[in-house]
């Protein structure tokens, strides 16, 4: 047998490296979270999210600003009340605080910032569950009903696209239903349909004051031990009228992203959670990691998954990288 002596991968050096790439990003594939606080004047460090903050709703054009200088027009909002109640009626209200950050947003920078809104109610119980309780256990019927009145009311606010969250069954036909119903057939549904019971959550539930104050999520999220239920839930979710569907969290379920998109055809979304993020910040503060690189590298990861857009709260510093092509190299 002849042996080949050049080295099998010289060949791909420099700008060919780059050119026989199989995975590309592209910032126009991230969406950047933001946490939108009840109040006025308001931009104020989280704790649990070093580099995070929330932000009223009059201060958003700073970060709106600074976003869309890093070429980042793509947000997911998440709000945080000033009361919370039972029934979680702050997600509702005509002048909630998504809703006036929504009508802010829209009527001061119109389609250059496109919003998702995330769609759950723990952030707006006292109880901090995803829905509307009967004794200790959600009631899924209720809260489905919950959830059409929110969505509906996030529409009517501006959110360009909506994202339900909450993980009780049913929800994107009764979502779409509602959303049909009132004339906004036009705005599409990103399901979180593979939404794993994860401890990467923790430091958004801290962010959000949103852990719940008895029991845990694991009856409505999924086992963490399940892959085929992955599939099942987003073929689920495709069939009630999702048109995105996502797989959170990311990093640890790259599996699941995988699966997913070699199965589906509508685009498929990933969730890089809080404990991602935080992760990889805190092993950056004590020096123990590249923090640039590594943020890239787990980003390029995700989309050679299969992943076709990031949620990320390293959107900004991912699109700066991609345009100053630092990536070329590494
Ligand atoms: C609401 C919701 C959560 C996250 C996104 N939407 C919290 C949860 O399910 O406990 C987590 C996002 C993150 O950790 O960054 N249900």
């Amino acid at each position: 047998m002849e042996i080949v002596k050049r080295p099998r991968r010289l060949r791909y050096s420099g700008t060919l490296r780059e050119a026989v790439r199989e995975t590309r990003l592209s910032a126009s594939s991230l969406v950047y979270p933001v946490f939108v606080k009840e109040g006025a004047g308001i931009k104020s460090g989280i704790a649990s999210m070093p580099g995070q903050y929330h932000w009223s709703p009059d201060r958003l054009p700073e970060l709106y600003d600074s976003l869309l200088e890093r070429g980042v027009n793509r947000i997911m909002m998440f709000g945080l009340p000033s009361k919370k109640d039972e029934e979680g009626s702050g997600a509702y209200r005509e002048d909630g605080v998504v809703q006036q950050a929504l009508r802010l947003t829209k009527r001061r920078y119109g389609g250059e910032v496109y919003c998702v809104t995330d769609l759950c109610m723990c952030e707006y119980t006292s109880h901090g569950h995803c829905g509307i309780l009967d004794g200790d256990d959600v009631d899924n019927d209720r809260t489905l009903e919950s959830l059409a009145v929110i969505a509906v009311s996030q529409a009517r606010a501006g959110a360009d696209m909506i994202a339900p969250s909450d993980m009780m069954d049913g929800r994107i036909r009764a979502v779409r239903l509602a959303l049909d119903a009132q004339g906004f057939e036009r705005i599409p549904i990103m399901a979180y349909s593979a939404k794993y019971a994860s401890a990467f959550y923790g430091p958004f539930r801290s962010a959000a004051d949103s852990a719940p104050a008895f029991g845990d999520r694991k009856s409505y999220q999924m086992d963490y031990h399940n892959r085929k239920e992955a599939r099942k839930e987003v073929l689920a979710d495709i069939e009630e009228g999702a048109d995105i569907v996502m797989v959170k969290p990311a990093l640890a379920y790259l599996d699941i992203i995988q699966t997913v998109a070699g199965l589906v055809e509508v685009p498929v979304a990933a969730y890089s959670v809080s404990g991602e993020y935080s992760m990889i910040k805190s092993a950056a503060a004590a020096g123990l990691i590249d923090e640039a690189a590594l943020v890239y590298e787990t980003a390029v990861s995700v989309f050679r998954a299969g992943a076709d857009i990031l949620i990320s709260y390293f959107a900004p510093e991912l699109s700066v990288r991609l345009r100053d092509g630092l990536n070329a190299e590494r």
